[in-house]
C-alpha cells in the first residue's frame, strides 16, 4: 500500500478553495504500476489484501471455473480499475452491484463499478470466470502447463492471468485462500496450508490458505494424480510434499532432493534468520517444463531436476527464495538480483557445507570459466533487461558479486547484512539501491565501486576486483 502524503502548503491551499478537495473528479485507475520492464503488469488505484479462490478443475477437458473474490481498497476515488486476468470472465460485481467489463488488450480485465468509490474505501469484487488454460496465449504463450493427468500454473513472472484474476504485481501482496474440486482420485495442490479436504459426489475439494503476504507470481495450483506426505520439523513447521504418481526414473531422485526440504530449511535459518513463513514442502508434477520455481511455501520442480540423481541444491536455491524474493520481493522486475544472485549464492554456501568446493573455489571457477568476449559478461546483474530477467548472468555473476561483497568487508559484515536485511525488510518489497545502502551503512565501507563494478558493468571485472587472497 502506498501511501499520498499531502505536502502542509497544499493542505492551506485546499482550504482556502471553495470546493472540498473530496468534490474532486474520480478518475480511473492505471492499467499498470509503472514497472519499467513491465509497463502493464500490476494495476493502479487499489490494494488487494486477499483472494478467495472457489474453483473446479476438470483433467480431461482443462477446464477450469469458479469465482474469485477479491477484498481491496481503493487507493484514490476511483471511476474505473483494472485487473490482470486472461480467462473468459462472465460476471463482475463491485460491493455486490453488477459491473460492467471489458477485456481490453492481451490480460487486462477493465472494470467500471455501478457507483465510484471513495480513497480509503474498501471493495469486494466478485470475478465469475471459466477456460481452458492451456489454449489461452497471451504474446503467444501460456504459463499454464498441461500434464497428462491435469495442470499446473508456474511461471515468473507471468503466472497468474490463467488462473486467477488479479493485481499482477509483486508490491502488492496478499493472502489466500484457495479451495479447488477436482474429480475423486485426483488432487489439487497450492500454497500454505491444506486446511480441508473432503469428497462430495464424485468430486474431491481441496482447500488451502496462505495467511502470510504472498506476490501473485508466488501462488501456484497444480492438478494431477499426485501421491502426498506430511511431516512436521523439530520446529513444528507443517511438511508437505506433492509427487506425481508418474515420475517414472525421476522419482527416487526427487524424493532423496524434496524430502530434506526440512534439513535445508533448518541450515538456511542460520544465514537468514526465521523462516518467514508457516509452512514448507514441494511439488513435482509430470511435466516437461524443464525449470523450478520458488512457488511460497512449496516450491515447484520440474522432474527433468532430478534426472541425473539427488539434487538438494535446487531445494536449497528455491527455498533460499522464500527469504530472498518471497518475504523480501523486488520491488520492480529490474531488481531481480536481490532474489537470484542470493539463491544462486546460497547454493555455493551448501556446496561449502559438503565439502564439495567453497564458495570462493566456485566463484573462481564460474569467473574463469567465462572468457573476457563471452556475452556473459554484457549483461547487467542489477539491470538486465526484460528479455535477460533469467540469463546465467544475473545467477551466476549475481553471486560473484556477493562474493566480492565478502571478501570486501569480511565473514562478520557479510553474514551480519545477509540476515540484518531479511529481519529489516520481512514481508515488504526492496530495491537494489536500497540493498547496497544498507551494506555500506552495516560496513561503514564505501561499496558503490565495488557494486558498480559487479552489477552495472557490461563488461569482465579485473580479476583483483574479487579481492580474493589468491588472485
Ligand atoms: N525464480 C526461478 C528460479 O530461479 C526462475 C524461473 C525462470 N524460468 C522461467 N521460465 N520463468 O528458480
Ligand atoms: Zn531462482
Amino acid at each position: 500500500m502506498r501511501h499520498r502524503y499531502l505536502a502542509p502548503a497544499a493542505l492551506a491551499v485546499s482550504l482556502l478553495l471553495t470546493v472540498p478537495a473530496s468534490a474532486a473528479e474520480p478518475s480511473p485507475g492505471t492499467p499498470g504500476v509503472g514497472d519499467p520492464y513491465y509497463p502493464d503488469y500490476g494495476n493502479g488505484g487499489y490494494d488487494v489484501s486477499h483472494y478467495d479462490l472457489r474453483l473446479k478443475y476438470q483433467p480431461k477437458n482443462d477446464r477450469l471455473s469458479g469465482t474469485a473474490t477479491l477484498l481491496a481498497t481503493a487507493t484514490q476515488d476511483l471511476s474505473r480499475f483494472n485487473l490482470d486476468f486472461a480467462l473468459d470472465v462472465r460476471e463482475v460485481r463491485v460491493n455486490g452491484r453488477k459491473a460492467a467489463f471489458t477485456a481490453s488488450g492481451s490480460h487486462e480485465l477493465e472494470i467500471t463499478p455501478a457507483r465510484t468509490l471513495a480513497e480509503g474505501e474498501r471493495m469486494t469484487v466478485v470475478v465469475r470466470y471459466s477456460g481452458i488454460p492451456s489454449k489461452v496465449e497471451v504474446n503467444g504463450y501460456t504459463s499454464w502447463h498441461r500434464t497428462p493427468d491435469g495442470g499446473v500454473a508456474a511461471n515468473e513472472p507471468e503466472a497468474a492471468w490463467w488462473w486467477f484474476p488479479s493485481n499482477d504485481h509483486p508490491t502488492d501482496k496478499a493472502t489466500y485462500d484457495v479451495s479447488v474440486a477436482v474429480p475423486d482420485g485426483t488432487e489439487a495442490v497450492s500454497n500454505g496450508v491444506l486446511t480441508s479436504q473432503r469428497s462430495q459426489a464424485g468430486w474431491t475439494r481441496f482447500a488451502w490458505r496462505s495467511d502470510q503476504p504472498q506476490a501473485t507470481y508466488l501462488a501456484t495450483l497444480a492438478v494431477g494424480e499426485f501421491d502426498i506426505t506430511t511431516d512436521e520439523t523439530a520446529d513444528g513447521l507443517p511438511v508437505l510434499n506433492a509427487y506425481s504418481e508418474n515420475l517414472g526414473e525421476n522419482e527416487n531422485a526427487a524424493r532423496a532432493s524434496i524430502e530434506r526440504t526440512g534439513e535445508v530449511t533448518e541450515w538456511l535459518q542460520g544465514y537468514f534468520g526465521p523462516y518467514p513463513f508457516n509452512a514448507i514442502g514441494g511439488y513435482v508434477p509430470d511435466t516437461d517444463t524443464g525449470y523450478a520455481l520458488e512457488t511460497q511455501t512449496r516450491p515447484f520442480y520440474s522432474p527433468r531436476k532430478f534426472a541425473q540423481g539427488a539434487n538438494v541444491s535446487v531445494v536449497v536455491h528455491e527455498m533460499a527464495h522464500q527469504w530472498y524474493g518471497n518475504s523480501v520481493s523486488v520491488s520492480q522486475w529490474k531488481d531481480i538480483w536481490l532474489n537470484e544472485g542470493f539463491a544462486s549464492y546460497a547454493e555455493w554456501l551448501w556446496s561449502e557445507k559438503q565439502g564439495e568446493g567453497t564458495a570462493q573455489e566456485l566463484a573462481d571457477w564460474v569467473y574463469d570459466s567465462h572468457p573476457a568476449d563471452d556475452a556473459f559478461w554484457t549483461v547487467k546483474p542489477g539491470d538486465p533487461g526484460a528479455e535477460n530477467q533469467f540469463h546465467a548472468a544475473v545467477y551466476d555473476r549475481g553471486a560473484l558479486a556477493l562474493q566480492a561483497l565478502r571478501n570486501k568487508i569480511g565473514d562478520k559484515d557479510f553474514f551480519a547484512i545477509l540476515e540484518g536485511w531479511q529481519q529489516e525488510r520481512s514481508g515488504g518489497d526492496a530495491a537494489v539501491a536500497e540493498f547496497t545502502a544498507y551494506a555500506e551503512k552495516v560496513s561503514g565501507e564505501p561499496l558503490a565501486a565495488l557494486f558498480d563494478t559487479w552489477l552495472y558493468q557490461p563488461v569482465k571485472p579485473d580479476a583483483s576486483a574479487s579481492g580474493a587472497a589468491a588472485n
